[in-house]
Parts: C-alpha cells; structure tokens; sequence
C-alpha cells in the first residue's frame, strides 16, 4: 500500500525517518548513550581485518561504512563488489571477519562471497533486511536493518539504515577497541538519536526545491557527481540512482579525481552535482568547483549553512541543509540526493517503482 504517495520510492523515502529511529533503537541504549553490540556475530576487538562485500547500493552503504571502520575504530576494511570479490581469490587469515550487506539478503554474488569467506573461517555477520533470507541464515550472526519491506527497485531506506547500522557498529568497534573516549562515543550517540528529527525537517524543507531543479535536471543527457571523504561513496550512490530510475548517464568521482580525467568532459551541458558539507574536505571541494566554474559547468550545489555562507562560487542551484555532525552527514546529504532522483524521473515519466531491465533480488549471477 502506497498510501497517500505516487510511487513505493516516494512512501520509502518519507518513511526514513521513522525506520533510522527503529533500527537505531536495535544498537543504541539511549538512555546510557551507549551502542550495545554484546553478543552480536563479530568481536571487532579481536578482528584484525574487516573484509566487507555487497553489490549496487548495499556495496555503497559498506564504502561509507569503511571510512568510518577505519577513522573511528582503526580497523582496516578491505571492501569489494561482490561479483569481482568472490572471484578474487583474495588472501584471508582466521582473524579477520567478514561482513556482508543485502537488503534482500538473496544476491547470488554476495551469497557466493560469504560462502567463499566462511570456507576460509571467517566469523560471518550479514547485515540484511529480510531476516529469513539465505544470507541471514548462513551468517553466524546478523545485523538487521529494520527498514520494513522495501518495494521500489531503487534503495533507499535500506541505505539509510545499512548506514546507521554500520555507524553504530563502528561506533561499537571503536569502544571495544579502545580507539573511542566513552566522552566520544556519547557525543556520537547523541548525533545519531538527533537524525530522525533532522532527517523529518529537511524531508520537509527540502521538496519543492527538488520539484523545481528535477525539472531543470531532466533536460540533460550526462551529469557528473562529485564529493570526498563519505561524500565520495554518496557521488557514487547519487549517480546509481539518478541512472537507474531516470535513464539519465550519471557517473560519480572522487572529487579529487576530477583532474586526472572527467574534467575533459565539462562544459554547459553537463551538471556537476558537488556534495559538500562543511566538514575538513570542503576547501579542497571548492577548489575543485572552481576548476568546473572555470570551464562553464554548471554547478548544483548540495552543501550545508556553513558551507553555503563559505563559497562564492556561481551555481546553477545551491540545496542548503542544516549544519551536523559528520558522523551523520551521510544519512542527511541522502535525502536530497534520492529526492532529485525520483522526482527527475517522474517528470521524465519512467516507470520509478519498476525501473526496465532491473530486478529487485539479483538472485542470480
Ligand atoms: O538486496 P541487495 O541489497 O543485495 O541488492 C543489491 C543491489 O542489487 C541493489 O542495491 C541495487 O543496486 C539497487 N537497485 C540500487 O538502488
């Protein structure tokens, strides 16, 4: 049931907020501010590795999550595609643990990818949707995301919660490892309770802006997304869904990569989608806006009130949201992304829900 909305994808991006609260709920006592991961598949202060495995947007969800393993826990992350993963022959030893992403919990190649890891005696945790899926089964532990059924073909509240669910397990990892203050691990306890409310704001706030410029987007053929840090992982995921939904070509970079071969693409005919909050890589963001302002690009600009108070820079739109912790800028700066992609695609009158040639379940390879 769609409820009052056009489309599943619609209904599932309104309901974000309500499901980040519910699957934060699962790792996080509020009260204390505390993550309580006892018991769950992985001791992270054991594990001298993480090798982390998934496809299309779980995989971009695992990207971001391997910022934060490695930033906040000092756990390195090795992180694949399922597809090349399982077929790598990658070098694993018993001290490392594997964690693998599906909504569906039923993608043939990461299924292959934990069976692979479990022959080599890997402790196993899936973190999934639907907790009777294959992959839940034979993981040695899951993490469940607690999105409610997810219909659209495109994620969305799946991602957002593989993202609070990897945020609290690396939060929980850093604790168990010694590499988080309790004084720290309660600050970023009280960023993540702070998301629903602000992810319910800018759901609000945000929507007829995304109307208008969809409507300006839809006019493209090619658009170019850009962001750093786990911004970069969010250019990857904003291009997925703009190309999946909306036929429109989209590819995401690494800001920093602009130079060593996109920038030969700009001119007015492609947008550049920037993804920058205010955080410690936005001046070298801006530079490279700048670099895409020079050669007439032109720019949409998705940042924060510090960061739209910082740059100068002419843009063709600029979607301004409320200052927050990094730690959940990720979740927040997803809303705009996948409000553009929808609504480009309904003004382009694809079939949003049910997008040609895709499936819901990759269920074989
Ligand atoms: O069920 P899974 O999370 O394993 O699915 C993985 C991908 O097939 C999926 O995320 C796909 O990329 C979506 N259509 C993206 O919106």
């Amino acid at each position: 049931d769609k409820g009052n909305h056009r489309h599943f994808m619609e209904k599932e991006i309104h309901e974000q907020p309500e499901v980040i609260s519910h699957a934060l709920s699962n790792y996080i006592d509020f009260h204390s501010q505390k993550v309580h991961l006892d018991e769950m598949a992985i001791d992270f202060a054991k594990v001298s590795r993480l090798a982390v495995s998934a496809c299309g947007t779980a995989y971009l969800s695992g990207l971001v999550g391997k910022y934060w393993f490695e930033r906040y826990a000092r756990l390195p992350v090795e992180i694949d595609v399922a597809s090349e993963f399982r077929y790598r022959e990658m070098p694993l030893s018993n001290d490392q643990a594997a964690l693998f992403i599906s909504q569906s919990g039923e993608t043939a190649d990461t299924l292959a990818s934990l069976r692979y890891c479990k022959e080599q005696g890997l402790k196993i945790g899936g973190i999934v949707n639907v907790k009777e899926s294959t992959i839940a089964r034979e993981s040695d532990g899951i993490y469940p995301i607690l999105a409610g059924p997810e219909i659209g073909v495109a994620s969305t509240k799946a991602f957002t919660c593989q993202l609070a669910v990897l945020a609290s397990l690396a939060i929980g990892a850093g604790r168990m490892r010694g590499t988080l203050t309790e004084a720290e691990e309660k600050q970023m306890v009280r960023s993540l309770s702070e998301l629903p409310r602000i992810m319910s704001r800018v759901l609000n706030d945000i929507q007829p802006q995304m109307e208008s410029l969809a409507r300006e987007l839809s006019k493209f053929h090619h658009v170019l997304y850009l962001g750093r840090g786990t911004s970069y992982p969010m250019a990857l995921e904003g291009a997925l869904k703009l190309k999946e939904i909306s036929y429109i070509h989209a590819e995401g970079y690494a800001a920093g990569e602009l130079k060593h071969g996109p920038i030969a693409l700009i001119d007015e005919n492609m947008p550049v989608i920037v993804i920058a909050p205010h955080d410690r890589f936005f001046e070298k963001t801006v530079s490279n806006m700048q670099e895409v302002a020079a050669r007439g690009g032109r720019i949409i600009f998705i940042t924060d009130e510090k960061g739209a108070a910082a740059s100068t820079l002419p843009t063709m739109a600029t979607i301004v949201l409320p200052n927050v912790a990094e730690l959940i800028a990720p979740m927040v700066f997803a809303l705009p992304v996948q409000l553009l992609a929808y609504h480009t695609a309904v003004f382009m009158g694809t079939d949003v829900d049910q997008p040609r040639n895709l499936a819901k379940s990759v269920t074989v390879e």
